[in-house]
């Protein structure tokens, strides 16, 4: 049970099929990174919003912003390793202390549902896009798993500081 869903099994061919895709995509990285979040505010231009650094700034053109590019990278990886630890512990356990400063970060700058479940489009978008040769359902199920645990795990540490 995790945040009352229950969890289905996340086997070594899902874990698999998520490392091998990481894999090849971190190889372009950069460009990876700047045609998720790209997707991202395609889709929810309002999302801009949410990032300080880009509200403070208008001098850096969006597609330049390392900070941005560095965010999507972070949710890819993290994702990878939300797969890994999913199928070798049940649970996409991340360092405690990381995910509370997750869990008040993304309250603090006011992400809600829907900004999880756009990121979550644009992730298998741009995933399906980069691997066109290795693509399938299945691997869109195992990354799909993979999100959902970890924004489980984020959400629940959703509150303002203590
Ligand atoms: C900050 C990861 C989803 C918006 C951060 C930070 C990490 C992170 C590691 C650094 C802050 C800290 O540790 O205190 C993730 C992961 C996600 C995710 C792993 C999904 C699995 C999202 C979504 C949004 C979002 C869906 C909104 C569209 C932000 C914002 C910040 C942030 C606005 C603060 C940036 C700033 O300094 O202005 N995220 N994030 N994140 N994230 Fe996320």
């Amino acid at each position: 049970i995790n945040g009352g869903l229950v969890v289905k099994a996340f086997t070594e061919e899902h874990e698999a099929l998520v490392v091998k895709s990481w894999n090849v995509m971190k190889k372009n990285a950069s460009e990876l990174g700047l045609k998720f979040f790209l997707r991202v505010f395609e889709i929810a231009p309002t999302a801009k919003k949410l990032f300080s650094f880009l509200r403070d700034s208008d001098d850096v053109p969006l597609n330049r912003n390392p900070k941005l590019k560095a965010h999507a990278l972070t949710v890819f990886s993290m994702t990878c390793e939300s797969a890994v630890n999913l199928r070798k512990a049940g649970k996409a356990t991340v360092k405690d202390s990381n995910l509370k400063d997750m869990g008040e970060t993304h309250f603090k700058y006011g992400v809600v549902d829907e900004h999880f479940e756009v990121v979550r489009f644009a992730l298998l978008e741009t995933i399906k896009e980069a691997v066109p040769e290795i693509w399938s359902e299945e691997m869109k199920e195992a990354w799909k798993e993979a999100y959902d645990q970890l924004v489980a795990a984020i959400k629940e540490q959703m509150k303002p500081p203590a």
